[in-house]
C-alpha cells in the first residue's frame, strides 16, 4: 500500500500498548527517505512515547528528533514547521497549487520543493506536557499546523493510544487513522469496527478506519527488535548520504555556552535611509538571538539593564559587554573608557579591565557626579547631592 499524504494530509496510528505504533513510524520515516532523491522530503519528529525515535537521527533526511520533555527544541520544531506553512501559503496561491504535487509541476512553482512531515509518537502524553507549557502552546500550534498544513505539503502524522485521544478539534484534520489493536472494546464501536475482528490481531495489523481495509504495517529490519531497526536505518543513512539526497536543515538548540571570541566583533545596522543612501553604523556584537542564531550589538548610547536574581550570570554579563566593547573600540579604533560604580568591595572590581572603579557611598556619588559633569549634564555637587540622596532612599544591596 502507499500513502497518498497530498490527498489524505495528516495520519493518526491508534493502538494499545506493543501493538507496534512506533515501529509504523519508523517504518513511515524509512519509506519516506528511501524516495527522498527523487521526492525530497524532510523529517522532523517529537517522541512522548518512550525515544525509540531517536534512531531516526541518523537519516539526513531527519532535521531533529526532539524529546516532548525537551521544551526549547520542541517549540523551535513547531515553530520551523509554522514557518514553513506560513511562508509556502502565498507562495503555492500564486501558483495556483492546491497541494505539493500540483506545486511542483506547475508553472511558477518547483520541482525540488520537499515535502515536510513531522511524526509524534504518543499524542496524549505530549498533549499532557505541553499543558504544562503554559501560554504559547506548543499543542496550539500542532493544530494550527495539520489544519492548514496539507495544502502547502506540510504533514502530521500522530500515534495515540485509542481514537478517543484525539480531540474533536483535529478529528477533520485527520480523514485516515490506522487502528491496530485496542485495550478496550468499546473503543471500536467510536470508528465503527467489529469489535471481534481485531481480538487476536498481531503487532502491526490495523483496520483504515473510514474506508475499512485491513493492512499490515512493513516492518523496518525484518524482526522486532529496535536494535535491527536502527541498524537498517543507519545503512539507509549511508545509502542516502552516498546518494547525495538533500539534507533537511538541522534544528538545534542554541547552546548554553557562547565564547565571545567565536562571535563577530561588529556589527553593521542600519541607521535609517537619507534620499537615495541607505546608512549604517557599526555596533558592538555582545550576544546572540536565541531564535535566530544571528549575532545582537548594543546600542550606541543610552541606558542598558541586565536584571535577574542572584547567581543568573548578572556580573558576568556585564563583564561580556564590557568586553565586546572594549575589542570593538580596539577593532574600530575609538576611545573607550570604563568606569564602574559598585557597592560590593570583592565583585567586579577585581577584575581588570576597568579605568575607573568607584565603591560605596562617597565614592560612587562623587564618580558619578564627576561623569555627569563631563557629560554636560549638570553642576557637579548638585548632582552629588543627587546621587547621595537617591542612595540613601534606595539602599542597594
Ligand atoms: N509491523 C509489524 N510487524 C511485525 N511485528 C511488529 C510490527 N510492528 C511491531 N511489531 C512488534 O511489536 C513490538 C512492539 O512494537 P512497537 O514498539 O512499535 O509498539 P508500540 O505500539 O509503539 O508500543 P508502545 O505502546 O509500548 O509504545 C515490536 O518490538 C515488534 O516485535
Ligand atoms: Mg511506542
Amino acid at each position: 500500500m502507499h500513502l497518498d499524504l497530498d490527498e489524505v494530509g495528516n495520519v493518526a496510528i491508534a493502538g494499545s500498548g506493543g501493538t507496534g505504533k512506533t515501529s509504523a513510524l519508523i517504518t513511515l520515516a524509512v519509506a519516506l527517505s528511501r524516495m527522498g532523491v527523487d521526492d525530497p522530503v524532510q523529517l522532523y519528529a517529537i517522541d512522548a512515547a518512550g525515544g525509540a525515535l531517536g534512531a531516526l537521527r541518523s537519516l539526513p533526511t531527519v532535521g531533529a528528533v526532539a524529546s516532548s520533555a525537551d521544551r526549547e527544541l520542541v517549540g523551535r520544531v513547531l515553530r520551523r514547521l509554522a514557518e514553513v506553512v506560513a511562508e509556502r501559503g502565498p507562495r503555492f496561491a500564486e501558483a495556483r497549487a492546491g497541494g505539493l504535487e500540483s506545486y511542483r509541476r506547475a508553472d511558477g512553482g518547483c520541482g525540488s520543493e520537499p515535502r515536510v512531515v513531522l511524526l509524534l509518537d504518543g499524542f496524549h502524553a505530549f498533549r499532557q506536557t505541553a499543558e504544562t507549557f503554559g501560554a504559547a502552546s506548543p499543542f496550539e500550534a500542532l493544530g494550527d499546523i495539520m489544519r492548514s498544513g496539507r495544502s502547502v505539503g506540510v504533514h502530521v502524522v500522530i500515534t495515540c493510544d485509542r481514537p478517543a485521544a484525539i480531540p474533536s478539534s483535529l478529528t477533520a484534520a485527520l480523514p485516515l487513522q490506522f487502528v491496530l489493536r485496542l485495550t478496550n472494546p468499546h473503543d471500536y464501536d467510536h470508528i465503527g469496527v467489529d469489535r471481534d475482528a481485531f481480538e487476536e490481531a498481531p503487532p502491526g495489523r490495523a483496520i483504515a478506519a473510514g474506508d475499512g481495509r485491513e493492512i499490515q504495517f512493513a516492518l523496518v529490519g525484518g524482526h522486532g527488535e529496535l536494535a535491527a531497526q536502527a541498524a537498517e536505518v543507519d545503512a539507509l543513512a549511508r545509502d542516502l548520504d552516498a546518494r547525495g539526497v538533500a539534507r533537511a536543515p538541522r534544528i538545534v538548540n542554541a547552546p548554553a555556552l557562547t565564547r565571545l571570541a567565536e562571535l563577530p566583533t561588529a556589527l553593521s545596522v542600519a541607521t535609517g535611509t537619507s534620499p537615495g543612501s541607505p546608512t549604517s553604523r557599526s555596533r558592538p556584537v555582545y550576544g546572540f538571538d536565541t531564535r535566530t542564531f544571528q549575532p545582537v550589538s548594543l546600542p550606541a548610547s543610552g541606558l542598558g539593564v541586565i536584571a535577574g536574581p542572584s547567581g543568573s550570570g548578572l556580573s558576568t554579563a556585564m563583564l561580556s559587554c564590557r568586553a565586546a566593547l572594549a575589542r570593538w573600540a580596539a577593532e574600530e579604533r575609538r576611545p573607550l573608557e570604563a568606569t564602574l560604580l559598585t557597592f560590593v568591595e570583592d565583585g567586579l572590581r577585581r577584575h581588570t579591565g576597568w579605568d575607573r572603579t568607584a565603591c560605596g557611598e562617597d565614592e560612587v556619588a562623587e564618580a558619578a557626579a564627576r561623569l555627569v559633569e563631563r557629560l554636560g549634564g549638570g553642576r557637579r555637587a548638585a548632582v552629588r547631592a543627587a546621587v547621595r540622596s537617591a542612595i540613601l532612599s534606595a539602599p542597594i544591596p
